[in-house]
This record gives C-alpha cells, structure tokens and sequence, in this order.
C-alpha cells in the first residue's frame, strides 16, 4: 500500500516565497492547495504563469471565512505565508488581512475539528526592533528603535541602552526582545502570537519562521513598497540610480528564496522546533550601499546608488538573523548572495519591459510621512 501523500494548504502560494514552497512540496510527492487571491499590487497582470499546474488552485482572499473553510479541508498542513507586506501606506488593510485573516483560520480550524498536524507561520524579523549589539562596555545589549528626532538630525548610529555609546550590531537570536516598529512589524507579531498561543491551546502543532529579507525569481516587479533587490534592479534598468535611504549602510540579512522554501520543509517535517519562532536567514550582513553595488555590476550599469537625505520611522539599522536554532535541523543556507542576484537578474530578463514602479510610489511615501527629510545632512552623498 502507498503511504497516504501529505496535503499541504499554502496560502500565499501564487508568491515569492508561497510558491517555491509549492514547487519544493510537489518535488517531495506532497499533494498541494494553494489559495491565493492575486493581490493586484503583487501580481499586477493577473494569476502568474509560474504556478504549479501539479498543484490546486483556489482563488480566494484570506479574510473570507466560507473560503478559508473550504481550503482547510482535508488538510494536513498548513504554510501560511498570504500576508500583506512592505513599507505599504495602509494601516487597516495590514490588520485585516494579516492579523484577522490569521486569527480567522486558525478559529476554523479548531472549531471545524479539522484534524491539521501542523501549521507553519511566515513571521519575520521585523518582529525585533533594532537587532542585537555589542557595547564595548555592556557586552550583548538590545539597543531601542533609534527616535525619528536622531534621524531627522542625520545621527544613524545604534546606541547602547546602557551608556548611549554607540554599538556593533551582532546576529539576533530568537530570545531577543522586540515588538515590531512598522504597522506590518506589527502584525508579523501578531501572526506568530497568534499562531504559537493557539498551538499551545490545541496541541496541534506550531512553528513561526522568522524570514530576514527574501529575494529571488517571482518576487513581484510591480510592488514599488517592498523587496530591495527587485526595487533596485527595477531602478537601474530604467537608467535610474537606486535610492538609499540614510546613508546606505544599513545591514540586512539577504536569504535566497528556496533556502526559505526548504526551511519550511524542514521544520514541517520533524517536531524538534515545534512551539518555537526561529529565524531563518542567511546569517550574513550585506549593506544597502554594497548591494546596490554588486546589482549593477551583474546588471552591466556604472550608475551609482543616491542617497538624497532622507529617512524611515521605524527602519532598522542592521539586523542579522542569528540561524544557530534551524541549523539544529540540518538547515544551512545554499545560495550565496551574488549567485542569488545572478538567478533573479536572469529570470527579470524573460519578464519582457521592466517599469520603475518607484518613482511614482515615492511620491505618496513623502506625503504620508513614510519617507521623511533628514534636516541637518551628515555628509551623506
Ligand atoms: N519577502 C520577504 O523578504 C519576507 C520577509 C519576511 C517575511 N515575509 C513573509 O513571507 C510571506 C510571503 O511573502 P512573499 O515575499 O512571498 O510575498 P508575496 O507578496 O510575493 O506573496 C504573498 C502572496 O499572498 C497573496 N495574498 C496577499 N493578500 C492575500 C489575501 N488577503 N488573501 C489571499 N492571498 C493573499 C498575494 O497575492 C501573494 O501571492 C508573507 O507572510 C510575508 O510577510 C516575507
Ligand atoms: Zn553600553
């Protein structure tokens, strides 16, 4: 007898990280369920061609209960990563959709008894403030979101919460306290509570994959709110420089996508992380400066990043995910930075004319306070 193939719901599943998911799933003979409602920002010329035909698809929005009910059923496990994210102007759409959505399904579930074994969140490290540091003085300390007034007056450093000295960032683990300082930090947070608190009630089975930046074929050319890399490549090949806000020496954690997607199956397919958040990332620091830098060398462009004074409430410094816990797992990240940008670099040439969807985003940033001027200059380029 065949053992019964595991069904997996991904919500979110017509995405970036949804739908490598899917793919890797149907690699492993997994039956597979995604439902996904097309976000048009995401998917601005409808369902993509990139969705598994091996794979269900049901078109539907997470809000709605009657949908979600018939998507959970004859489920084993659910990858939820549907969510609305980015630097997005909305407040009340963030909440619906991330934090009502969640706690929706995850109600369903329990009061349809729908025999589930496990459900995997996508969180993410938006869910620290500023990352974990180092003090030359206090050793490790968790320094505070630096305050739009510091910013404003063109200081970026991270202090120390102890003697305000200024800090190095180290990798964040996952005990670190935060909060979430954007409206979709926020919600992260409220997703993986959510999530793991509702575990804890049910028994069933839980994990929130805390993801640093994720990058790589798929992620939406269209979105102008999110994904550094794609905002950049879309930028230089209009002939425009990228924008970097602060200096450009801001850190972040860059993670090739189907390092994410196999994450999943990993911590889906044994109970040792069960209950727990855990980071998954690539573990290394890249600036936003050397990013720019490497897109255009592969893109074959001499333009130059900007940095034009300006600042985002609530933007994080640097923030390294400390990966120590998945790794216990098997989980070692596999592609490397610049091969990554080389695979999404190759896949933007086959999506034909590549608009700058930034230029005009921008503007509306301004106006709601999102992006804001830096009044005394730091001698930033
Ligand atoms: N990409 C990153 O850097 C990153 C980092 C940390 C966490 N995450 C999280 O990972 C998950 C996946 O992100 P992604 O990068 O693949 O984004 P994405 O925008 O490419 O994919 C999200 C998918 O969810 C769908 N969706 C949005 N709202 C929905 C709704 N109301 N109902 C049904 N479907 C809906 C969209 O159409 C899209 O296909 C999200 O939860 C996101 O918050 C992403
Ligand atoms: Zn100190």
């Amino acid at each position: 007898m065949d053992i019964q193939r595991k069904r997996a719901l991904v919500t979110g599943g017509a995405g970036l990280i949804g739908s490598h998911i899917v793919d890797l799933l149907l690699q492993e003979d997994w039956q597979v369920r995604i439902l996904d409602n097309l976000e048009p920002q995401t998917h601005k010329h409808g369902k993509p061609a990139w969705i598994n035909p091996k794979a269900e698809f049901l078109l539907g929005n997470v809000q709605d209960y009657e949908t979600m009910r018939s998507a959970l059923t004859d489920i084993d496990v659910v990858f939820h990563e549907a969510a609305y994210g980015g630097y997005m102007p909305e407040m009340a759409k963030y909440v619906l959709v991330n934090s009502f959505g969640t706690a929706q399904m995850l109600e369903i579930i329990r009061d349809q008894k729908f025999p589930i074994q496990k459900v995997v969140v996508a969180s993410s490290q938006a869910v620290y403030s500023e990352g974990a540091a180092q003090c030359a003085i206090h050793g490790h300390v968790v320094p505070l979101l630096r305050p739009a007034e510091q910013l404003r007056a063109g200081d970026f450093q991270v202090q120390c919460p102890q003697c305000d000295r200024p800090t190095t960032s180290i990798p964040t683990p996952e005990g670190t306290p935060g909060g979430g300082e954007t409206v979709y930090a926020l919600t992260k947070v409220d997703q993986e509570r959510l999530v793991l608190l509702w575990g804890k009630q049910t028994g069933i089975p839980t994990v929130a994959l805390r993801y640093s930046c994720t990058y790589g074929p798929r992620q939406s050319l269209f979105n102008p709110y999110t994904g550094v890399i794609a905002i950049f490549c879309t930028r230089l090949l209009n002939g425009q420089p990228p924008v970097m806000y602060e200096d450009g020496g801001q850190t972040r954690d860059l993670c090739f996508v189907e390092d994410i997607a196999r994450a999943n199956f990993l911590v889906a397919t044994t109970d040792k992380l069960d209950g727990l958040p855990v980071n998954v990332g690539s573990g290394r620091a890249t600036s936003v400066r050397d990013l720019a830098d490497i897109i255009a060398e592969q893109l074959g462009v001499t333009i130059e990043p900007i940095a034009r004074g300006e600042f985002r409430p609530g933007e994080i410094r640097s923030l390294i995910s400390d990966i120590s816990r998945i790794r216990t797992i098997g989980y070692e990240p596999q592609v490397p930075l610049e091969e990554g940008i080389a695979r999404y670099i190759a896949w933007i040439r086959t999506q034909g004319t590549v608009d700058d969807y930034f230029a005009k985003a921008e503007i509306g940033l301004r106006e709601k306070g999102i992006v804001q001027n830096i009044t005394r200059s730091s001698g930033t380029a």
